[in-house]
């Protein structure tokens, strides 16, 4: 397992007893993240996905930050949902609905109604760190994920480090790429050029990349 995935709950043992991890890059990352996110969502409402939100820690704090958007956490793992409603729990916001298990590989998935809702079209979709740590099919099934439930001026946020141009960007990130395909040849860094071709099969346009600290961007892709 790579440093970034065994920092999950510090190596798998919950940092609570109620289930809630702790992961250090939400400490690292979520301030800079969220000074992009806000640009976009600042005085807006609406429903707004997060796909494979891990501890959910993020979804947290941005609910805080505006309470006329209301969040829908998701993962793939029992335990990242059971660290999700954790903090959901331990929260107590009213804009953070009850994590759902969503698996971005199944080119169906869809968001459930819970607490007797369902959301409306999305006005966002986040991701952060997901498409790298995951085989191609799960970056396709969020792309086309995103085409069937965003809103007409509905954005999608990708957060991560991304190659550019077939090149990386900095040689800790061509060294976590390695990382990553030794412990699967599915997993790997992805290319902004491949990532923007994706989107652009199912409608979208990439309207705006922001350089990030560490080496990361976040690509906001928008319908062309
Ligand atoms: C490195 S973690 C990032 C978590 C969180 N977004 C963050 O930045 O802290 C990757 C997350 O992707 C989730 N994941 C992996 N494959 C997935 C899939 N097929 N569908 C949905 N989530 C998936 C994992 O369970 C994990 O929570």
């Amino acid at each position: 397992m790579t440093q970034y995935v065994t920092e999950f709950g510090r190596d798998g043992r919950p940092a609570e007893p109620d289930g809630r991890l702790d992961a250090p890059a939400f400490h690292r990352n979520h301030q800079a993240i969220w000074t992009v996110l806000e640009k976009f969502l600042a005085g807006q409402s609406g429903d707004v996905l997060e796909a494979g939100s891990g501890t959910g820690q993020h979804v947290v704090y941005f609910a805080r930050q505006n309470p006329d958007i209301t969040w829908w956490p998701s993962d793939l793992s029992e335990a990242h949902l059971k660290s999700i409603a954790a903090w959901r729990a331990a929260a107590g916001l009213p804009n953070v609905r009850p994590p759902q298990r969503i698996d971005l590989s199944d080119p169906a998935w869809s968001v459930a109604a819970v607490d007797g809702g369902a959301p409306g079209k999305l006005l966002a979709m986040f991701c952060a760190n997901v498409i790298h740590i995951a085989p191609w099919r799960v970056a396709e099934g969020l792309v086309a994920g995103a085409a069937r439930h965003l809103r007409e001026d509905g954005r999608l946020f990708l957060y991560g480090p991304f190659k550019r141009d077939g090149r990386h960007t900095a040689i800790s990130n061509a060294v976590f790429d390695t990382s990553l395909r030794s412990q699967d040849p599915e997993w790997g860094v992805r290319d902004v050029g491949d990532v923007t071709k994706l989107a652009e099969g199912v409608g979208f346009r990439l309207a705006e990349t922001f350089e990030m600290p560490a080496n990361n961007l976040i690509l906001m892709f928008e319908r062309r």
